[in-house]
């Protein structure tokens, strides 16, 4: 097994040791433009080895996607990252060029890779890549509703005074502090519905910590968060390398499911050795439905840029 990481800054540089922590591949190529800085990241990283007991390389390269030859999975974390008092969104003017590129220089070598996304604006990042490679839609899949879960369950464990491992929770809708959806009606402690030991108003703050969960770490750190990102990207890449048929919720081409088309946006999907294996229906209630189709407006406002910018 081959993993390639494109953009060795904090988010791919994290996932890149998350991945080799967990012996996901022999290989991991971490490339870079910026002269020796993945070299740098990777050397860092390979000086752990005998200290975290790992089997995979990881190798830096800069710019030399040669390198990064049959690679099975590919993932992007390109582009530039958020500054505090800036969306997502804003990021994308710079970010399209930067991962368009970088998706058709991938598939010139690994053309069988299956690509995970990123790059912000994620889902905009990833529609992109889907419309411009062309790859059939199990292949493209953006990583925003792994991380967007993670930090809800951690904001419900907080509220209930629990492990997150006891936590299920699931954010669908876009990546953005205002199009995500914390599903509160199907958060559960072990079982028990989470709406059940919390109050409404309990449960509302959790769902507002959880969509401003991103931007809360950037105003702290002045600049976007990398370790639960990089975290969330390597689980991702496990269940597709370890054939895993774990259900996530993913950025992934809609034809029709929860009432939408022509988009990628997070529903939860089963992700196994082939990307997307299935989308999963979870019966959304009539409220949910519309907050769907709400984020669905704002995404495919934010995809209207490409026009606007010629990249699409
Ligand atoms: C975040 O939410 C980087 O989009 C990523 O922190």
């Amino acid at each position: 097994m081959k993993i390639t990481v494109v953009g060795a800054g904090n988010v791919g540089a994290t996932c890149a040791n998350v991945m080799a922590q967990k012996e996901l591949a022999s290989e991991i190529v971490l490339l870079d433009i910026k002269e020796g800085f993945a070299e740098g990241k990777a050397m860092d990283i390979m000086q752990t080895a005998a200290l975290l007991d790992f089997d995979t390389r990881v190798i830096g390269v800069t710019g030399d996607y040669s390198k990064t030859a049959g690679s099975d999975v590919v993932v992007v974390t390109s582009g530039i990252p958020r500054k505090p008092g800036m969306t997502r969104e804003d990021l994308i003017g710079t970010n399209a060029g930067i991962v368009n590129d970088v998706a058709q220089s991938i598939l010139k070598y690994s053309p069988n890779a299956i690509i995970v996304v990123i790059s912000n604006p994620m889902d905009t990042m990833t529609y992109l890549t889907l419309k411009k490679t062309g790859l059939p839609k199990n292949r493209v899949i953006g990583m925003g509703g792994i991380l967007d879960s993670s930090r809800f369950k951690f904001y419900l464990s907080d509220a209930l005074g629990a492990q997150a491992t006891d936590i299920e929770g699931t954010v669908i809708g876009g990546h953005g502090d205002t199009t995500m959806i914390p599903l509160t009606r199907l958060a559960t402690y072990n079982g028990v519905p989470a709406s059940s030991i919390l109050s409404a108003d309990a449960l509302q703050k959790v769902a507002a910590d959880t969509m401003v969960g991103g931007a809360t770490c950037t105003k702290l750190l002045g600049t976007s968060a990398w370790i639960a990102p990089g975290a969330a990207g390597a689980a991702l890449v496990e269940s597709i390398v370890r054939d895993q048929k774990k259900i996530f919720p993913c950025c992934v081409a809609l034809d029709g499911e929860y009432g939408q088309k022509d988009i990628c946006i997070g529903v939860p999907v089963v992700i196994g050795k082939n990307g997307v294996e299935k989308i999963v229906d979870y019966k959304l209630n009539a409220d949910e439905q519309a907050a769907f189709a709400k984020s669905a407006d704002a995404v495919r406002n934010m995809n209207d840029v490409l026009k606007e910018l010629n990249i699409l």
